[in-house]
């Protein structure tokens, strides 16, 4: 007889006390057979819950590799997805909540991109010009477009190499859908500003003519993340003038004059790693979501350095925030008592050639 699953109609108005009572009761009657992923973005009060954190590279070579029953994801929609992808037939990813979704990652959808390379072919051969290369933040099906088109995906820890293997088969690079990390890391491996073009996915041939698509070595797709689109320029000017001594670290997502003006620029485990490793009394100003930062300034105080938000305004994650103790709670319930719920199943036709794209990327980085 099937069970029914158990409604979140109850666990919504769940007090937080309760919810944080009844994730570690389920917990406790899952046992092993149940991981809990959590990217750095989590609110603390789901973090505190995480078996393994990481950025998106590590959680998914940490997806890649568990042995658990259930992946409970608390991050977006598109790490359910990898961890689905990249773990074995039996092992079913979970996210707590549905509407995480990345609003960088909708900016590209498969119908575009088809478009972009249907178009880029009136002026070149793109299956033998033009690598796509997908940021991981991206639907499965990018992924699987970039794995049957003799693509890759990237991280934000990985981008460069990532494009060194890119043109070692090809001459330019189709890069969706950060332009951003696609722009710093073109310029990290010295290829000039003039050879990044944007391709605006709402206009013919993106905008560009075709002289500029024959010129240049990275087509960036006009995608960005909202969230750190808010960094400026004069947010670190305004620090360095207050604090000469003081250090600046962003996430490659800021825009270009963010990171140009940044001391360092590296993935969420990068900031993490690098302030938690710089010496005793430093100042740090991080241009990255606020949850992260929150919880890395608690975690060095004791040192004495000092962890400052690059924004002027509250600036988090409204997806990552969406999974809540609520959800977690009511998810890992159902669990308990065996019934699946929100799990993440990307399509056969699409797994399999996402996979081929994404173990390009982790035998490349
Ligand atoms: P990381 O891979 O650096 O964790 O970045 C993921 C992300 O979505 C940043 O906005
Ligand atoms: Fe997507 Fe930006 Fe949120 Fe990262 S911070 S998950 S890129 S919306």
């Amino acid at each position: 007889m099937q069970i029914a699953a158990i409604s979140f109609d109850k666990f919504n108005a769940l007090a937080d006390q309760e919810a944080q009572e009844r994730i570690r009761a389920a917990r406790a009657r899952l046992g092993k057979r149940a991981v809990i992923l959590c990217h750095h973005y989590q609110r603390a009060d789901v973090f505190r819950h995480a078996d393994l954190t990481g950025d998106s590279l590590k959680l998914s070579r940490l997806a890649s590799q568990s042995d658990a029953e259930f992946i409970v994801f608390c991050g977006v929609h598109f790490m359910a997805e990898v961890a689905d992808i990249l773990s074995r037939p039996e092992q079913v990813s979970i996210l707590p909540d549905l509407a995480a979704g990345c609003s960088m990652a909708d900016m590209a959808s498969l119908a575009k991109v088809e478009r972009a390379w249907r178009e880029l072919s009136a002026v070149l051969d793109p299956d033998e010009q033009v690598t796509p290369v997908t940021y991981i933040n991206s639907a499965a099906d990018l992924k699987a477009f970039c794995g049957e088109h003799g693509g890759i995906v990237c991280t934000s820890s990985n981008a460069p190499k990532i494009l060194e293997w890119a043109f070692a088969r090809r001459a330019k690079v189709l890069f969706f859908p950060d332009q951003h990390l696609g722009r710093w890391s073109g310029y990290k491996m010295g290829i000039p500003m003039e050879e990044m073009v944007i391709w605006n996915p709402d206009l013919e041939l993106g905008g560009l003519t075709p002289a500029q698509i024959a010129q240049a070595r990275i087509i960036l797709w006009h995608g960005y993340c909202s969230v750190h689109q808010m960094f400026q320029p004069a947010q670190i000017e305004r620090f360095r003038a207050q604090y000469p001594d003081g250090k600046v670290i962003s996430h490659p997502e800021a825009p270009f004059e963010v990171c140009k003006a940044s001391d360092a620029v590296g993935s969420t485990e990068k900031i993490i790693t690098t302030v938690k490793e710089s010496a005793a009394g430093t100042r740090w100003l991080v241009g990255t979501e606020l949850n992260l930062v929150d919880r890395l300034a608690d975690e060095v105080k004791h040192e004495g350095k000092i962890v400052q938000f690059m924004g002027g305004v509250i600036c988090m994650c409204s997806t990552m925030q969406r999974i809540d103790p609520q959800h977690l709670a009511w998810t890992l319930e159902n669990l308990a008592e065996g019934k699946v719920v929100n799990r993440i199943a990307v399509p056969p036709h699409e797994a399999a050639p996402a996979k081929i794209a994404l173990e390009r990327m982790l035998a490349a980085s």
